[in-house]
């Protein structure tokens, strides 16, 4: 079994993705623990992980909630001694036009999404410091990548996942630390009412976590973004396009203007390893046609 040995924290994991991201890791040999604010719904899945073989904690606890969180992590370390996996999936919705949302509603989507997933990396990031080996999923969503309506809340959230991710995956890299993000489609209590009933029956949960283990795993990749569901795997990237360099006089703010099509022009565009690469391509750019000015006096 590809996770045999291997410890595994899934949040949010009474229901939905999480349950089957909880199942699926106890089958392919990880021992987990089942979180979830919901207590007795946590407990049904360490239940049913249990009955299968596997070995289950639940953990009753909000991501937000520090003390419990270490708590967490202290009752996994002192059971087995590791934390190789943490799936970051818990979540809310509280979805409402830009205009009609409170200040409130929003605070309390990014509390959850992104600072519940600050709250149990950092629970996590020393131990796999020093294991020199971990593997953390962020759950992020295309709402965040690409918008939609009546989520400015959670889609700012999402995002903030993948600048989360982005960063701490080079801060692990040398600790055998990898860090991906996982954007979800499935049929669950947070999509009801949402989906056509076409749609319904090819949108199992299951279909998304069978790309777990792929980021999660032994190979997995680092700053990866796949988009799953259906059955369907894609990768979603932050790039940069190759862009073009405007001399720095009166004329510069309309030349931006009427470079506006090259500007956004994507052959070529590519994927930065780090943010520092726009920084340096731009001074680089700036250096050459300095360089030209001088050359052609
Ligand atoms: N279902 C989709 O199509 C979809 C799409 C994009 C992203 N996502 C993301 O996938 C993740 C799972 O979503 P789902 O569809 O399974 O939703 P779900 O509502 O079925 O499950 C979410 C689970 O998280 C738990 N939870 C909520 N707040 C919590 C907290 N503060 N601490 C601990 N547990 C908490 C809930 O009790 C619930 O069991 C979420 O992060 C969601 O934003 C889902």
């Amino acid at each position: 079994m590809k996770l045999s040995g291997r410890i595994a924290i899934v949040t949010g994991a009474g229901g939905g993705l999480g349950r089957s991201h909880a199942l699926l890791l106890a089958r392919l040999g990880a021992s987990v623990v089942v979180n979830d604010m919901n207590e007795e719904a946590a407990r049904k899945v360490a239940d049913e992980i249990i009955a299968a073989g596997s070995e289950a904690i639940a953990f009753a606890a909000s991501v937000t909630d520090e003390a419990k969180v270490a708590e967490m992590v202290a009752q996994a370390m002192g059971r087995w001694g590791r934390i190789d996996i943490l799936v970051n999936n818990a979540g809310i919705l509280r979805d409402k036009s830009f205009a009609k949302m409170s200040i409130e509603d929003f605070r309390q989507v990014v509390d959850v999404h992104l600072m519940g997933a600050v709250v149990c990396s950092k629970a996590a990031w020393e131990i796999m410091r020093e294991q020199r080996y971990g593997r953390i999923v962020m759950t992020t969503s295309s709402s965040g990548l690409y918008g939609n309506f009546g989520q400015s809340n959670y889609g700012a959230a999402k995002m903030a996942l993948v600048g989360l991710m982005q960063t701490l995956s080079i801060e692990g890299e040398k600790y055998g630390i990898r860090v991906n993000c996982l954007a979800p489609t499935a049929a669950t209590a947070m999509t009801d009412g949402l989906l056509a009933p076409e749609a319904l029956a090819e949108l199992l949960p299951e279909r998304v976590s069978n790309g777990l283990l792929a980021l999660a795993g032994e190979e997995a990749p680092t700053r990866a973004i796949l988009c799953a569901g259906a059955g369907h795997f894609a990768a979603a990237n932050v790039t940069l396009t190759e862009g073009v360099q405007i001399a720095n006089d009166d004329s510069a703010p309309e030349a931006v203007v009427a470079a506006w099509p090259q500007i956004r022009d994507r052959a070529g565009e590519m994927v930065p390893a780090y943010g520092f690469t726009q920084l340096e391509r731009e001074v680089a750019s700036a250096t050459a046609q300095n360089a030209g000015r001088t050359a052609h006096g």
